[in-house]
């Protein structure tokens, strides 16, 4: 069996400032929300800091000729605010700025393309401490922010992205204290979503306004949602359940609405904040792309006694992974083909997908012998080719991740590299699903 790709694939590998640079305070950077909170909350983080990872920062060279000789033609990667705005809206880092240069400049020459988030997990404290994402400044901070990356990069960088899975990086980080500002209050998840958005639009906006000839968008944490029965009500509620997670963010950058199905529900109308729906069209803007970033699929069934009216529950036929994801190859292809008939088959790459390994000790990488993880990505890929196959305008695949990286809260436990790094000594040693990606990508085919 052999499954082929288009000529102009793109091939990449995901990774984020946060988890592989390091220099925390290199060159004038100022603290981020992992810097601090690791400090400050040890224990949210395995009492690991985000200091001890690979060090990109300093070995980006010797980086990116790995990721050359593994034939990669993209590079998605995130750009740390803090080392452009260290502690506040007022005053750009220089220094910051020439690292990206450099940083950009080298891929070039390497003929490797790049993907830019503005926003990876790592707020800058100032952020924080000025009132966070749902402090309404947000939107001007976050613009200005957008507008010196695409004025001083932007020249260079083919695709941009705003917010990388925002539903858990601003609604969960304020309802469910998954990360900074550890606040668990539904209304400011939902005022701090709603500033993302805004802030979203605006920079989607002025890059467009910019005329640079990239094209920006968002990535979003996306899986198919599956219900139990074929009775319309759990189709609706499964509908709901997708609605709740992705599509509340989905929806607004695509359609320039809150879902339908879900806002009116007193768990939403209660908490909105004043003209949402008229601010939210009057500022819309539509992106070229949609970032997926997709490692497991949903369930949901109608309860009529639950807030939303679905209750999630879990297949537990699925293998799960150390991570607690539930692999399913097949989900791939089913959340494309839903995102194609839904929003009109738009520009669509897969900007995470990837398998972790438990690493046990700090000091010993898992083996570099990953027969797991060159399964999982062989079907994976195959889903991706039959997308393509079945006309989904599906135009990259971006694994996670190119080397072992630092998981914030989940600190160094979760392999997911291409290549191995021995965190001690800083030293990369690709691992067999390296070589097994390589030819992927020489042949521009999977079997
Ligand atoms: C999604 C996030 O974007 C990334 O930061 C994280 O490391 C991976 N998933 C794996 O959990």
């Amino acid at each position: 069996m052999k499954f082929y790709f288009p000529e102009d694939f793109l091939w990449g590998t995901a990774c984020s400032a946060c988890q592989i640079e390091a220099a925390s305070s290199a060159d004038g950077k100022g603290e981020n929300v992992w810097d601090h909170y690791s400090k400050v909350r040890p224990e949210s983080f395995l009492g690991t800091s985000p200091d001890d990872c690979a060090d990109f920062y300093h070995h980006y060279k010797e980086d990116i000729r790995l990721m050359k000789e593994m034939g990669m033609k993209i590079f998605r990667f995130s750009i740390s605010w803090a080392r452009i705005f260290p502690n506040g809206p007022e005053n750009i880092n220089q220094k910051g700025i020439d690292y990206y240069n450099d940083l950009i400049n080298t891929f070039q020459e390497n003929g490797i393309r790049l993907m830019l988030d503005l926003f990876h997990c790592d707020l800058p404290m100032w952020v924080i401490d000025r009132g966070g994402i749902k402090c309404r400044d947000f939107i001007d901070w976050f613009t200005s922010y957008a507008k010196v990356c695409f004025e001083k990069f932007g020249d260079r960088v083919m695709l941009w992205s705003t917010v990388n899975e925002p539903s858990l990086n601003v609604f969960a980080a304020y309802n469910s204290a998954f990360t900074a500002p550890y606040e668990r209050d539904l209304k400011s998840a939902i005022l701090a979503s709603h500033n993302m958005l805004i802030a979203h639009f605006r920079a989607v906006k002025l890059y467009h306004s910019m005329n640079l000839g990239g094209k920006i968008g968002a990535v979003n944490y996306i899986g198919p949602y599956y219900t139990k029965t074929l009775d319309p009500k759990d189709e609706e509620a499964a509908m709901r359940g997708f609605a709740n997670h992705s599509g509340w963010w989905l929806e607004p950058m695509m359609t320039g609405h809150y879902p339908e199905n879900i806002v009116h529900y007193p768990r939403y109308a209660d908490n909105m904040p004043e003209n949402y729906a008229k601010e939210l069209s009057s500022e819309f803007a539509k992106m070229d792309f949609i970032g997926i970033n997709y490692y497991n699929p949903f369930f949901a069934v109608n309860n009529d006694e639950a807030p939303l009216g679905f209750s999630g529950y879990e297949d537990d036929t699925l293998p799960i992974d150390e991570y607690g994801f539930r692999h399913y190859p097949a989900g791939l292809f089913d959340t494309v083909i839903f995102l194609k008939e839904r929003y009109g088959n738009p520009e669509m790459y897969i900007t995470e997908n990837g398998l972790s390994v438990k690493r046990e000790k700090f000091e010993e990488p898992t083996p570099t012998n990953d027969t797991q993880r060159i399964k999982y990505m062989r079907d994976h890929i195959r889903s991706v080719s039959r997308c393509i196959e079945a006309g989904a305008n599906l135009k990259g695949y971006m694994n996670w991740t190119i080397m072992d990286t630092y998981e914030g809260h989940a600190g160094y436990t979760c392999d997911f590299g291409l290549i191995q790094v021995d965190f001690v000594t800083k030293k990369r040693t690709p691992r067999d699903s390296y070589y097994y990606y390589q030819d992927i990508i020489k042949h521009n085919s999977v079997n």
